[in-house]
């Protein structure tokens, strides 16, 4: 059986905060951001984050880990420090997408869904993220939208990344 985590107490804030949204007999419909809440804190969705989140949402495992696998903003294995998010629906491949795509592999000489030796970055490939028009688009640690990447913005974002991951 796995075992559960001891999530820090800003964590445990978070999901309880989403909790509260929902009558107690539906706080199993805070899973999604529970989820989001102990990937940011871990990294990533480990089985024993999904064991966690079961036991406090009183839901079967079985269930959360459906939900942590469905959806592909959670990461159900373990990623770098920074990941990258390239979105390549047709629309933004249209739009230079696929050629920010195929910079970013050879700048990081990694493919979907690799991670980099150093562990430092995990490319992945992402669904349209709503900002066609800013093609090529990218997402940075699910979070931070990056538009309009020519291979020069990608390369002075690697750069930037690498050099806050030596600094920290
Ligand atoms: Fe890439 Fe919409 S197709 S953001």
């Amino acid at each position: 059986m796995t075992s559960t985590l001891q999530l820090s107490d800003k964590t445990l804030a978070e999901i309880a905060r989403n909790v509260a949204k929902y009558p107690p007999e539906q706080k199993q419909s805070a899973v999604m951001a529970s989820l989001i809440a102990a990937q940011t804190e871990v990294g990533w969705v480990s089985p024993e984050v999904i064991e966690t989140i079961a036991v406090i949402l009183g839901m079967p495992t079985i269930a959360v880990d459906e939900v942590a696998t469905f959806y592909n903003m959670y990461d159900t294995k373990k990623v770098g420090k920074y990941k990258l998010v390239i979105c390549t629906n047709l629309p933004c491949q249209l739009n230079h997408g696929e050629t920010a795509a195929t910079h970013l592999k050879e700048k990081l000489g990694i493919g979907f869904n690799e991670t980099t030796p150093c562990g430092t970055f995990t490319l992945k490939e992402g669904e349209c993220m709503g900002a066609c028009g800013d093609s090529p688009v990218l997402l940075l640690n699910n979070k931070q939208m990056c538009s309009f990447m020519s291979n020069e913005k990608i390369d002075t974002l690697l750069d930037e990344l690498r050099a806050e991951g030596n600094a920290a």
